[in-house]
Formats: structure tokens, C-alpha cells, sequence
């Protein structure tokens, strides 16, 4: 690590062969809360108390601490192993519980073109080396809320399995996860298909092992291999196996119920017994019933342990299953996705015998909770004003008790982890626990687009999958219902503001008509009535604010002005980047492969002006936010700037590969603009800042690898130099300052080593094929192949920070040259949500009437 000072003084040196220099950031989550998106896995360590992890689909694994905070472990992941992101399993050693293990990969399909891995680690996840896998792994594949299909065995803890998915059959280690080997006497891998009739590959691709449990209790020595393993697979036959010889052979059990998939196998130590849950689909989002068996070791018994369904029938599968190791008998189960009325938890203190449920019928219409929610880590996941909310939650696949404190709980849904501390009282007259937000530090979200407005209430705009986006008025604060824009969307692809009146914004969203506006700042929005069938994609908003550009996911681009109807942009090929200059209101920017078109007439028309190198791919056109006809633009083949509205270009030196990028606050008043985003420079993909315009840059993302770089999304702040926003596809947005006061993410450098019985397919590669989504109940399959999307959004400022609107550019008849901010008195003014004072401003520092300049934070003070 390299001092900021030491660094400032290498960015101003000349661009020289060697790699870009290094400046030391401090990188840190923009607060949403809550998570955001689906917990497949939750596992506590059974030997250390307090030791819990919790798994996401789409971004990495999380550690709990003591304060009911999680720590992210796979912060360091970049593009070159971006799938390593999904995590499929997690496995908590319980004889050394500093060993931790993931089988990692998204897709094990065409997707992800690469293969999965197995990390481990010796330091509780701070650390990690990995082994390549010689097939896929599937982290956001259907089934993925199943398992834990990797577990470690409790006597001979070198010993290691993997349940692999698409026939892939059982693997096993014997030297802590180094070295695998094909099981070859296993040979269920599992038939079951997501949907056999959906064409999909998806839905095709069988899901396997689902789960490998150990009877702790089997065998005489504590020190050699446990001799009885079962593992259940994803199959409608026979789908619970067992070795009685520490993995030699094996067979189904008898007597087990058949037709459904096994989702959880969950020993009880204190019973010698396997619980076993059941659903008629692989999960996440699916099952129309299912049932929950209990196998008595000891006589080989099968008892069907069922839960009642609050209504009667069973409508759902099963998902989640706990036992409370301090209470042999004490048991918990989820219905893995009850839509109607209510997600349900049911808990047993007898073994199955009896349940009871965490809310019941007392006469239709009216149920009786018994439960109270606690939001208050993250207010914007319970919103009161919406009355049909689920509370309970839905895509509940795992449920954990804290082996060491009966009271404590923790379980996933589709949007957070909930749980608590006081389960207890579930057993006591009245049942009544708390539902809490257990979620603190996870930030699951997928974010498609970031926007650091020039004026109006927000630091930052962010629009996301599932969650809908939100207007961040605190950066570590967790969001707030009001702030969050679910309004009329269930996604947010992109978000604009027009360049003459910068509080007027509109944002488009994943589902089809999905385009809202906004003329506050992003407060308050109304929907718009004219989007034909178009969804998805980006928007890009006229200086003036009358017309608009919308480049949708499923069509070609299209345009409308005063919210008439849209008319298709015949010149512009679908997913072209598109762009508003932000000064004259009649011309606009769009790029594709390796062209670039303009318009001269509102977008009413399009010409190629201009041929961009050699590029594929247009990733994002950022015009100048203060000057028209200066525009830059990032391509698959580096940066280029037109100062002459797109006519010419000028490459930039340095980047060789542009992504995500955006211009922000200049280092000093009146210099350029400072730009930053998503480069390749002599050959290091990372993030990458210049102060001069392109001269020198200088790379600041740290030990942070955010993913696959052309998933993300960067926003250069328009106030504060130096900040910069990342939006990854699945840990939220980071924010980042030019200063060295936190340490880099705990997870550091991998070391690779191979598998000795087959060859493993190299671990990663391809940066250029980005994730797909997961979570909520309503996205089914959602988008997975996201064409780095384009354009449009844009912000940024001035060298001073223009404050809104029209009133800039009309000259009242009194005064000749400038607008209404020069009034009498001491000095200039600001108005409204201008800026007014902070480190490193000159500007004016009083406000217009009726405004006071408040202080948000050091570097920033705003007339509100
Ligand atoms: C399976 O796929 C078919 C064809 O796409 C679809 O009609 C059906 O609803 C799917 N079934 C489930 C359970 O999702
Ligand atoms: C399992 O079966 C044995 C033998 O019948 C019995 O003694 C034991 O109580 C059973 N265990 C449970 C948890 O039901
Ligand atoms: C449980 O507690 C909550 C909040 O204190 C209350 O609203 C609810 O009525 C209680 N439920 C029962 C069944 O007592
Ligand atoms: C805006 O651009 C158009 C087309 O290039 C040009 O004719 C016009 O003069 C420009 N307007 C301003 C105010 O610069």
C-alpha cells in the first residue's frame, strides 16, 4: 500500500510503459440495508460458539460477528473470475473452525463460460486459495437455495465432499479441499430437471447432488473418517443415500418417500435421527407441495412429520429445516414460497410430533400473528403503507438455530435474512417473537444504473433490480420506504436528468411500459403513459427536458417528445448507446459496434458522424455537462472525445478497453472535469481515474475486484472530488475516497491449484459476458445476459456547480449578462440545493431567501 501524498505526487508524472500508478482509496458500502436480494444458505459452525455464514446467489459469501453484522469475503473478486461470485455451497469446518470452504461458480450453463472452483480458507475467509473444477457450478442456477451439497467431515475434517449439479456426480477430498476426485461409486447424480417442459437450457440443466449430511455419531473413533454419509439428490425416485463405510458404497435408504425433490437433510445429534424436506420443485421460486419426513437412525424408521397448513391444504413445498442443538426434539421447518396471505414457519418441540405455526386463521379474513417485525436495521423492507406485504417471506430455503444460544435465529428469504434473539418465547403463553432484520452489512443488490445529480436533494440516484432503486440523501444510513422507488416498477434500468434543469429526471424499468418522471430531484415520480411496449434498457433526456430517447432491451430506439407516443428511430440499431447533450436541447449522441451517430434535430433523425477505432461495443457516451458538443465516449477498444458534437473523435491514451464511466468534480476549481470508470491500462483491468482530461491516470480500486467490470456501473460525484460510486451485480454500491483510513477487503490473493485426477479447465477468463439477477419473488428468470447497456445517464458537473434550470440560461432584461443568482448585497448567492460551502469551495456561501447553507458533510454544505 502507497500513501495518498506518495501517489498524487506518481499521478502527475508522465504516462510511462510500466503500469498505471496506484492511489489508495477507502472503499465502503453506499448503506441500503437488509441485503436486497435472496439468502440461499445460512450455516453455523457447530464447535465454535458465534461462528454463522451466509451465502449469496450473485455476490460472494458474508461472515457474522458479534453485533449481528456481516463481513463480506469475496470483495477482492474481479472480471477474470467474476462467477466465483455465485456461491453454490458453503461448508464450516467444526474441528478446525477457522477452515471454511464455497464451491463457487454462477451458471452451469452457456452463460458463464467458465468453469466453477472450490476456495478454502484457514482464516475464517479472510484469505482464500481455490482448486479449478473441471465442469461448472451453478451459484444462480435453479436449486441453489438447496444443500449444502459441500460438507466437511466432523471426525477427519480432511476429508471434504462436493455435490456437483448437470450429472457431475459426488466429488470428495481428502487433503482439505486441495485435490478432488470423482466418488465413482456413487452413481444417483440426480435426473431432476428445473421444468423438463421449458426448452430453456436453464430449466434443462439437472440440478444433482442437493445435500451431504454426516452422522456425527457413527463410528467408534472420533478420529478416523465417519463412516455414515448420507447425500440426498435432486431426483423423483429414490433420492437419500447412504454409506455405512465412510464412502465406498452406497445406497438409497429404504423405506423413503419418493416423488419429490429433497431439499435439506439435517441430522439431530441428540436423536440420531435425519430430517428430511421435501418440495415437487428445485427452488428457489416454485413447489405446489411437499412434506417433511423424519428417518430414525436407530430403526430404520420413515415417519411422515408433515406440518398442518394454516389453511388446511398443503400449497407449497418445503424449504428451510432447524434443529436446536440444545434441545434434542426442537425443530423448525419454512413452506419454501407460501405467496397467499403469508409466508409460514412452523416449530416443533417434540420431534414432529405437534406443531405450531407462526400465524393461524382465526376466521377469515382475520389471522392471528405471532410474531412482531423489527425493520429498523433496514425501514425500507416493511413498508406500512403497503398493506398485502409478506412479512414472514417467501423463497425461505434455509432456517439455522445458533447451536450454542436457543434463542438466537437466524433464516433467509428472498429479500433479507430475518430472525433474532429471543425465540424462546415462541414456546411461552403468549407465542410472540420478533421477526428482526439480521441483515446488517449484507448488500446483495444488483444495480444498473448510478447517477450523482448536479442539484436536488440526493448525493446519488441508483436504480436496481428487484429492489427498484433509490434517492440516497446519506450514504451510510440505511433507506427508508419514502426513498425508494418501487413505484410503478419492479426494476430500474436507467435514470436521466436534463441538462438545463437538472431536478426534472426520468428513469425506465424492467418490466414492459415501465417509465416514470420525476421534477423534483427524484422525490416524488409519476408515471408515464406513453411507452409502448418497450422495457428495460436506458434513457437518455433532452437538454431542455421535452424530448425523449429510450434505447429498450426489446426493441430499437425509440422517441417522444412532450410524453406523445413513441416513434421508432429508424437509423439506430437496437441496444445502441444513446445520450443528451447537456446544454442544446436538439442534439443527441448514440454509438454502436464501431459507430457513432448524431442528431441535429431533437432525435427526430440520426447520422454516422464518425468511426470509433476498431470497437465492438459502445459502453457509455458521457457528454461534457456544462459545455455543449464535448462528448467521450467507451468502447471495447478504448476511450475517445469529440470536442466538435461527435463530427471527429480523438482516442485517448492509456485505455485500451472502456466500461462504465462518468465525469465528476475537477481536482481545483475551474479545471477540467476529473473522469473515472471501468478501464484496461497497459493490460490492468480496474478502476481508473484521471485529473487531466486523459493525460494521467491513476487506478483506485484497491484490493476491490467488483465483479465483472462490464456489469457495473460508475457515477464520478458532481460535488466532492475524488468520490467515486461503483454499482456492482450483486454487492451493492461502493463509494470510494482518496484516502488510506480502512483496511482492503478482508479476502486477498487465491492461489490455484489443480485437481489430480482430471484436468481442470482454467479458471476464468471472459469478462465480457455479465450476470444475471436473482432475488425477489416477481423476477422469474430474469435478464442474465446484460448487454453492458449504454449511455445516457451521465451527470456530472462543472467546475462550479451550475444550479438548476432555466433561470440559468434566460436573461432577465435588467441585467445583461447573467441570470438571477448576481443579486444585491455582499456577494453571490446560491439557490435552492446548491451548493454554499465545503472543503476546497470557492463558490458563493450564502444562500438566496428563503435558504440557509447547511453543512451535509466536510466537503459539502447546501442551500436547503
Ligand atoms: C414450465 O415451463 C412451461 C413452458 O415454459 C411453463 O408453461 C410452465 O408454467 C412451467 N412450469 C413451472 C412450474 O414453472
Ligand atoms: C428411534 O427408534 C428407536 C428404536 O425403536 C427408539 O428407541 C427411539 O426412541 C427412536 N428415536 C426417536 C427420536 O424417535
Ligand atoms: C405480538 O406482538 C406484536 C407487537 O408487540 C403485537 O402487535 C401482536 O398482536 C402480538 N401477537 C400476539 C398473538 O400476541
Ligand atoms: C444546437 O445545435 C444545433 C444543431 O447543431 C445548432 O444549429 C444550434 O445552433 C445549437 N444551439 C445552440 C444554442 O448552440
Amino acid at each position: 500500500m502507497v500513501t495518498a501524498s506518495a501517489l498524487l505526487a506518481a499521478a502527475a508524472l508522465p504516462l510511462l510503459a510500466a503500469a498505471a500508478p496506484s492511489q489508495c482509496h477507502t472503499w465502503k458500502n453506499v448503506k441500503i440495508g437488509g441485503g436486497g436480494g435472496f439468502i440461499p444458505g445460512i450455516v453455523f459452525n457447530p464447535s465454535e460458539k458465534g461462528l454463522a455464514y451466509a451465502r449469496t446467489d450473485i455476490g460472494g459469501a458474508y461472515r457474522l460477528n458479534s453485533d449481528d453484522s456481516w463481513t463480506p469475503l469475496n470483495d477482492n473478486i474481479g472480471s477474470s473470475n467474476w462467477n466465483h461470485w455465485g456461491v453454490d455451497a458453503i461448508a464450516t469446518d467444526p474441528v478446525d473452525t477457522n477452515r471454511v470452504y464455497l464451491a463457487v461458480g454462477m451458471y452451469t450453463i452457456s452463460w458463464d463460460p467458465n468453469n466453477g472452483a472450490i476456495m478454502r480458507s484457514t482464516d475464517k475467509g479472510k484469505t482464500w486459495s481455490e482448486t479449478a473444477l473441471p465442469f461448472k457450478v451453478g451459484g444462480n442456477m435453479p436449486g441453489r437455495g438447496i444443500g449444502e451439497r459441500l460438507a466437511v467431515d466432523p471426525h477427519s475434517n480432511n476429508i471434504v465432499y462436493f455435490g456437483a449439479r448437470s450429472g457431475n456426480g459426488l466429488w470428495k477430498s481428502s487433503d482439505y479441499g486441495v485435490t478432488w476426485a470423482k466418488v465413482s461409486s456413487f452413481t444417483n447424480v440426480g435426473t431432476f430437471k428445473p421444468n423438463a417442459s421449458d426448452p430453456s437450457e436453464y430449466q434443462q440443466d439437472p440440478i444433482g447432488i442437493a445435500w451431504i449430511t454426516f452422522d456425527e455419531n457413527s463410528g467408534g473413533s472420533k478420529t478416523v473418517a465417519t463412516p455414515r454419509i448420507f447425500v440426498g439428490v435432486a431426483d423423483l425416485g429414490n433420492s437419500v443415500f447412504v454409506s455405512n463405510n465412510a464412502g465406498s458404497t452406497w445406497t438409497a435408504v429404504a423405506g423413503q418417500p419418493t416423488g419429490f425433490v429433497p431439499h435439506k437433510g439435517v441430522y439431530s445429534p441428540g436423536e440420531n435421527v435425519l430430517y428430511v424436506t421435501y418440495s415437487n420443485g428445485g427452488g428457489p421460486y416454485d413447489g405446489t407441495l411437499g412434506s417433511v419426513w423424519k428417518y430414525n437412525i436407530t430403526s430404520g424408521a420413515w415417519t411422515n412429520i408433515t406440518p398442518p397448513s394454516p389453511s388446511g391444504d398443503i400449497y407449497f413445498g418445503f424449504g428451510g429445516f432447524a434443529v436446536d442443538r440444545q434441545k434434542p426434539g426442537t425443530i423448525m421447518v419454512a413452506a419454501l414460497n407460501s405467496w397467499w396471505p403469508e409466508g409460514i414457519i412452523w416449530r416443533s418441540t417434540n420431534g414432529g410430533s405437534t406443531w405450531t405455526s407462526i400465524w393461524e386463521w382465526v376466521s377469515y379474513p382475520t389471522r392471528a400473528e405471532y410474531f412482531a417485525v423489527d425493520a429498523s436495521p433496514a425501514p425500507w423492507l416493511f413498508d406500512p403503507t403497503v398493506t398485502d406485504h409478506e412479512d414472514v417471506g417467501w423463497m425461505m430455503e434455509s432456517i439455522a438455530i445458533d447451536p450454542f444460544d436457543s434463542n438466537h435465529w437466524l433464516y433467509g428469504t428472498g429479500a433479507t435474512i430475518l430472525g433474532g434473539r429471543d425465540l424462546l418465547r415462541w414456546d411461552a403463553t403468549p407465542r410472540n417473537v420478533t421477526l428482526k432484520v439480521m441483515a446488517n452489512g449484507i448488500e446483495e443488490t444488483a444495480i444498473q444504473d448510478l447517477l450523482s445529480p448536479p442539484t436536488g436533494p440526493g448525493i446519488l440516484l441508483s436504480g436496481m433490480y428487484d429492489a427498484g432503486g433509490f434517492l440516497h440523501r446519506n450514504l451510510d444510513v440505511a433507506q427508508t420506504p419514502t426513498d425508494q422507488f418501487h413505484l410503478y416498477f419492479s426494476g430500474t434500468t436507467d435514470i436521466d436528468y436534463a441538462g438545463n434543469n437538472p431536478l426534472q429526471l426520468v428513469r425506465v424499468g424492467t418490466n414492459l411500459q415501465e417509465l416514470a418522471s420525476s421534477n423534483d430531484g427524484g422525490v416524488s415520480w409519476n408515471k408515464i403513459y406513453a411507452s409502448n411496449n418497450a422495457q428495460a434498457g436506458t434513457i437518455a433526456l433532452s437538454a431542455g427536458g421535452d424530448i425523449m430517447v429510450w434505447s429498450p432491451s426489446n426493441m430499437a430506439p425509440i422517441r417522444s417528445q412532450y410524453t406523445n407516443a413513441f416513434t421508432t428511430i429508424s437509423a439506430l440499431p437496437q441496444g445502441a448507446a444513446i445520450a443528451a447533450d447537456r446544454r442544446n436541447n436538439t442534439v443527441f449522441y448514440a454509438g454502436s459496434t464501431n459507430k457513432f451517430y448524431r442528431s441535429t434535430d431533437g432525435a427526430v433523425s440520426f447520422t454516422a458522424t464518425a468511426t470509433l477505432g476498431s470497437a465492438t461495443t459502445v459502453y457509455k457516451i458521457v457528454p461534457n455537462p456544462t459545455l455543449a458538443g464535448d462528448v467521450w465516449v467507451s468502447t471495447s477498444d478504448g476511450l475517445y472525445r469529440s470536442q466538435n458534437y461527435g463530427s471527429s473523435f480523438t482516442k485517448i491514451g492509456g485505455p485500451t478497453v472502456g466500461g462504465h464511466f462518468d465525469l465528476g468534480a475537477p481536482k481545483t476549481s475551474g479545471a477540467y472535469w476529473s473522469i473515472a470508470g471501468f478501464f484496461t491500462i497497459d493490460g490492468v483491468a480496474g478502476v481508473y481515474r484521471t485529473d487531466d482530461a486523459g493525460v494521467n491516470w491513476v487506478r483506485i480500486n484497491d484490493a476491490y475486484g467488483f465483479g465483472a467490470a462490464d456489469a457495473n456501473r460508475v457515477a464520478v460525484d458532481y460535488k466532492v472530488y475524488g468520490r467515486v460510486f461503483v454499482g456492482t451485480n450483486g454487492r451493492g454500491i461502493f463509494y470510494g475516497n482518496p484516502s488510506c483510513t480502512s483496511p482492503p477487503p478482508t479476502s486477498s490473493t487465491t492461489s490455484v491449484s489443480t485437481s489430480r485426477t482430471t484436468t481442470p479447465a482454467t479458471t476464468t477468463t471472459s469478462s465480457r459476458t455479465t450476470t444475471g439477477v436473482s432475488t425477489s419473488r416477481t423476477t422469474t428468470t430474469s435478464s442474465r445476459t446484460t448487454t453492458p447497456s449504454s449511455s445516457s445517464r451521465t451527470t456530472t458537473t462543472s467546475s462550479r456547480p451550475i444550479t438548476t434550470s432555466s433561470r440559468t440560461t434566460t436573461t432577465s432584461s435588467r441585467t445583461t449578462t447573467t441570470s438571477t443568482r448576481t443579486t444585491t448585497g455582499t456577494g453571490p448567492t446560491q439557490t435552492h440545493y446548491g451548493q454554499c460551502g465545503g472543503i476546497g469551495w470557492t463558490g458563493p456561501t450564502v444562500c438566496e431567501t428563503p435558504y440557509t447553507c447547511q453543512v451535509g458533510n466536510p466537503y459539502y454544505s447546501q442551500c436547503l
